[in-house]
């Protein structure tokens, strides 16, 4: 099978390119990324010279590329666009245009050569907050700020493509994914490296916001399995079943690394800040996929990762202009 993986270069799209090359001989990977400021070359270095895996820079609104990285390809998995809440709340235009506009290309392509499967990687934030009980796939979607907005677009943009044109679509929503090689803006990986610099933690509101937490590998698993055995038309949630408030992770996180509760600083909370996300993974479940990774186990073995690989993060956080750039316009006031 030939992939062309969208955003490959990201976080989880290069977790999963990792994986789908190493877990079948006779899987080729085309991975179509535009290396915005979260995409990144670093994260593949270990398949780069793999004849099997070929790289294509560019931007999944551009037809002409996609129609040439698509070329041969029996599937698209589209991992790529912008992802950060918090980035959205500074500038909403660019998710509009990846997370929307550039899935639209995609499944255009999709449509004209007839692929076998187009899995849309969507999110849990689609459903927006919930107080008690989880969301099912049939809940309603109620997204609740611009990156989830932009995501529920896509996400019902590829539904469309199935139920209008037959595009054989499968629509993943995952909750919050943790692991090696997610950039450090995300809560996880900020914390863990501004900790190990004894810099400050900034915590948004009361801390008590609860996320479920999945491992990236987990998540790649359950998409590699959804290749495999999902049905065309259909969503499935894809979760960590392991629900945390902020709080927790960040005391975690200090313990792992032996440092003081004093770093954690509450700053002024993330504008409607979604308070919980939980969902129901009972459809995969039934399906026999199951998350494998213990939480206790794997955040550990992440943070671990994040301090033996220094030479990953480092140049991201200290040589390139753009975060701390960011940074500043996130944190500065927060934190004076
Ligand atoms: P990421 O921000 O780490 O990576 C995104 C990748 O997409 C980068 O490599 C970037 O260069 C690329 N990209 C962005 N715009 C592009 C464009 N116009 N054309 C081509 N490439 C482009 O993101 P991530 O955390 O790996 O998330 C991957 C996907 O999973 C996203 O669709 C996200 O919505 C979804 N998701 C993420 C999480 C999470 O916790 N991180 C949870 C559920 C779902
Ligand atoms: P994040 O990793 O940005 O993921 P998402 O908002 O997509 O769930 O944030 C996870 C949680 O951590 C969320 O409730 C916001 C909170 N958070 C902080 O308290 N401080 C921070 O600096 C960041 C980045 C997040």
């Amino acid at each position: 099978m030939k992939l062309l993986v969208c955003g490959g270069a990201g976080f989880i799209g290069s977790n999963f390119v990792r994986r789908a090359l190493a877990g079948n001989d006779a899987v080729e990977v085309v991975n179509l990324d535009k290396l915005t400021y979260a995409g990144n070359p670093d994260n593949l270095r270990s398949v780069e010279a793999d004849p099997r895996y070929k790289f294509v820079q560019g931007d999944i609104c551009d037809r002409e590329i996609v129609m040439r990285a698509a070329e041969g390809v029996d599937a698209i998995v589209n991992f790529a666009a912008e992802t950060h809440v918090d980035r959205s709340l500074l500038g909403a235009a660019h998710f509009i245009d990846t997370d929307i506009k550039g899935v639209l290309v995609l499944l255009e392509e999709a449509r004209r050569v007839g692929l076998e499967r187009f899995v849309q990687i969507s999110t849990d934030e689609v459903y927006g907050s919930i107080e008690s009980g989880s969301f099912t796939e049939a809940s309603l979607l109620n997204p609740r700020n611009p990156y989830s907005a932009s995501k529920a677009g896509g996400d019902r943009l590829a539904y469309a493509y199935w139920s209008t044109y037959g595009v054989p679509v499968i629509i993943t929503r995952a909750s919050n994914n943790y692991g090696p090689y997610q950039y450090p803006e995300k809560l996880i990986p900020l914390f863990v490296t501004n900790a190990l610099r004894d810099q400050a933690l900034p915590l948004y509101g009361d801390g008590r916001n609860v996320r479920d937490w999945l491992h990236v590998s987990d998540h790649c698993r359950a998409i590699l399995f959804l290749l495999e055995h999902g049905t065309p038309g259909e969503v499935y949630n894809i979760a960590g079943d392991n629900e945390r408030e902020n709080i927790e992770i960040t005391r975690k996180i200090l313990h792992l690394l032996g440092r003081p509760e004093s770093l954690i600083t509450p700053v002024q909370d993330r504008v409607g800040h979604d308070r919980r996300y939980s969902l129901d993974a009972s459809k995969l479940r039934g399906l026999g996929f199951r998350p494998r990774v213990d939480f206790e186990e794997g955040i550990a073995e992440t943070v671990r990762w994040y301090v033996e690989n220094e030479w990953w993060w480092k140049p991201l956080k200290d040589h390139d202009g753009e975060f701390r750039r960011y940074y500043q316009q996130q944190y500065g006031e927060r934190l004076s």
